[in-house]
């Protein structure tokens, strides 16, 4: 029996960037290090940080509001919500829970946040693709929101130097018009790699069973293993998913991968023979802003002109867990 799987459409993205920029020159008031180190190695020049009282949520309001604008849906309309993202202010409620409070989406609407770390839109957009080919839901808001900011150690310049604050959103449809906008999506994990990047939550024990020593809620990072790992299996993964989907390099138009190190994108870009005008790369400006950083590539590349409309991507992404995923997606005029 052929199921009648429903078609995707990706409908509106957006994003949203505290104001406060911090430099790596401002950095090296913090420890020893310098911009010539940090952007030789990583790409990076500057990232936006949080300020006050401003986190997640906020920004994550902000780049949902922009995507259903985009997508010229209203809130109320919203069948689904999902929030990806590896710095939450809260484990509970859930983000998506928040954002629907703040959104005005429908009370009844059903709204949870995934952890799969900076692939976290990747893995939602795959979750979403599922709900909507099967018919069970026909608008879904996805909103990928990261403050790392909040959970690093300011003393460690081996993380702290990598990562910045911000938000992106998608907001995907049933299609109207019977053209899929997931040409391929694929997901991947390996738990047995989940020391290379973590987060442990603070927590004791209860004091009549055995007293334990709370320690601190700081990304921690052995760098060199996450990149090593990453630069070797990465350029052959994206190149599979396109073998896969039985195209090849030369018929996408863009490469708009997470932003976590330019020589990464590199390796990617190098693997494919892509020219520079179709790699996506904002990590000069954004650094490392998790689950954020595909779609934040993605809008701010159309609000500069560096990506055009109605055109096909490559999204890929990795992070904590291992986890990686990647997605060939159609980019429709005026969704940006
Ligand atoms: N400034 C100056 N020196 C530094 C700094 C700094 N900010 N940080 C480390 N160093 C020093 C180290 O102490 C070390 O000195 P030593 O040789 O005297 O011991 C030396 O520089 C080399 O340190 P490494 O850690 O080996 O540096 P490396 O070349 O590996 O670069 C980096 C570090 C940039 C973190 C790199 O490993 C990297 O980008 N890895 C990938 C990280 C990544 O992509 N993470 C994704 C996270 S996604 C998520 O899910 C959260």
């Amino acid at each position: 029996m052929t199921q009648n799987l429903k078609p995707l459409k990706i409908a509106g993205v957006g994003y949203c960037v505290p104001e406060t920029v911090v430099t790596n020159d401002d950095l090296t008031k913090l420890y020893d290090t310098s911009d010539e180190w940090i952007y030789s190695r990583t790409g990076i020049k500057e990232r936006h940080l949080v300020s006050g009282n401003e986190g997640a949520v906020d920004l994550g309001e902000k780049a949902a509001k922009q995507a259903l604008e985009k997508s010229k849906i209203n809130p109320e309309n919203v069948d689904l919500i999902i929030a990806a993202s590896s710095a939450p202010p809260k484990l509970y409620p859930a983000i998506a829970c928040q954002i629907q409070d703040r959104l005005g989406i429908p009370n009844h609407v059903p709204a949870f946040d995934i952890t799969a770390a900076c692939s976290g839109l990747i893995y939602g957009l795959s979750i979403a693709k599922a709900y909507i080919s099967s018919g069970m839901y026909k608008t879904i808001l996805i909103v990928a929101t990261d403050n790392n900011s909040r959970l690093l150690d300011w003393e460690d310049r081996s993380t702290s130097i990598l990562f910045g604050d911000g938000a992106g959103a998608m907001v995907v449809t049933e299609s109207d018009d019977g053209v899929d906008d997931i040409i391929a999506i694929d997901i991947k994990a390996d738990g047995t790699l989940g020391n290379l990047i973590e987060l442990p939550l603070s927590g004791q024990n209860c004091p009549l069973v055995e007293p334990c020593e709370n320690h601190k809620q700081y990304i921690v990072m052995n760098g060199k293993e996450v990149y090593k790992f990453v630069a070797r299996v990465l350029p052959q993964y994206v190149e599979d998913l396109i073998s896969n989907a039985d195209m090849k390099a030369e018929d996408i138009d863009y490469l708009i991968p997470h932003q976590a190190n330019l020589r990464i994108i590199h390796a990617v870009q190098e693997r494919l023979g892509y020219s520079d005008d179709k790699v996506v790369t904002n990590i000069k400006y954004y650094g490392n802003t998790s689950a954020a950083s595909i779609p934040i590539a993605l809008a701010e590349g159309v609000e500069k002109g560096n990506v055009k409309l109605g055109s096909t991507a490559i999204l890929c992404g990795f992070g904590a867990g291992m986890t990686w995923g990647g997605a060939i997606v159609r980019l429709r005029e005026g969704i940006c």
